[in-house]
């Protein structure tokens, strides 16, 4: 049974996805242990309540001195005994120690077509933002294992949105939560539980 352990720092509905996936067999061979997010006003927190999974908070406020903060994070993911890390929505930058003590066991889904609208900036409605101003007519979400850079680790699963004439940015974001990254995190995570993942030489290989 791979433990996960869910990062957060909003509302959490890639959180539901997952809660869901597994309460509907979609995801097998995988439970959340725990849910952490960065932010006190996190609605994930209540989704997590209401689910029954012990939640905490680590907060940049109540750890000004930023290693103090790494070295929770870090400490409370241990004591979680999480097989793997799941950015949902997360919006810190992973410290390096937490990267190096998970080595291709974290994962973050990415509201775009990674390499387009991604790395440093590109993150929440922004990134829809960006993608309705540069006019292209289509785009998606991505979801990755989590290396040292932002948003550059090998690439697990993509899926395509089509932007409609006239979308408001809210309006593609939730298209592209429905259709793409709502499917794939809950897949990748069914796919990692059931060993079909691997990384080689930076790319990941998915077994039939
Ligand atoms: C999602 O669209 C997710 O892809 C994005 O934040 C949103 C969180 O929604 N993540 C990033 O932009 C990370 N770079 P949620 O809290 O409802 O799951």
């Amino acid at each position: 049974m791979l433990r996960l352990a869910v990062m957060v720092s909003g509302g959490g509905t890639n959180l539901q996805a997952i809660l869901d996936a597994i309460d509907s067999g979609k995801i097998t061979n995988a439970k959340v242990v725990k849910v952490i997010s960065n932010s006190k006003k996190a609605y994930a927190l209540e989704r997590a309540a209401k689910a029954g999974i012990p939640a905490i908070c680590i907060t940049r406020a109540d750890h000004p001195e930023k290693e103090d903060f790494n070295q929770t994070l870090l400490r409370e993911l241990q004591e979680s005994g999480a097989d793997l890390v799941v950015l949902a929505g997360c919006l810190v930058v992973i410290p390096q120690c937490v990267v190096d003590a998970y080595p291709n066991r974290i994962i973050n889904i990415h509201p775009a077509l990674i390499p387009s609208f991604c790395g440093t900036g590109y993150y929440g409605l922004g990134v829809h933002e960006a993608v309705l101003a540069r006019g292209v007519k289509v785009t998606g979400a991505t979801v990755h294992f989590v290396d040292g850079g932002t948003d550059t680790g090998p690439i697990i699963l993509q899926k395509a949105v089509e932007v409609h004439q006239g979308d408001t940015p809210k309006e593609l974001q939730l298209r592209v939560m429905q259709e793409a990254e709502w499917v794939i995190l809950p897949k990748a995570i069914d796919l990692i539980a059931n060993g079909k993942v691997s990384v080689e030489d930076g790319h990941v290989n998915i077994a039939e």
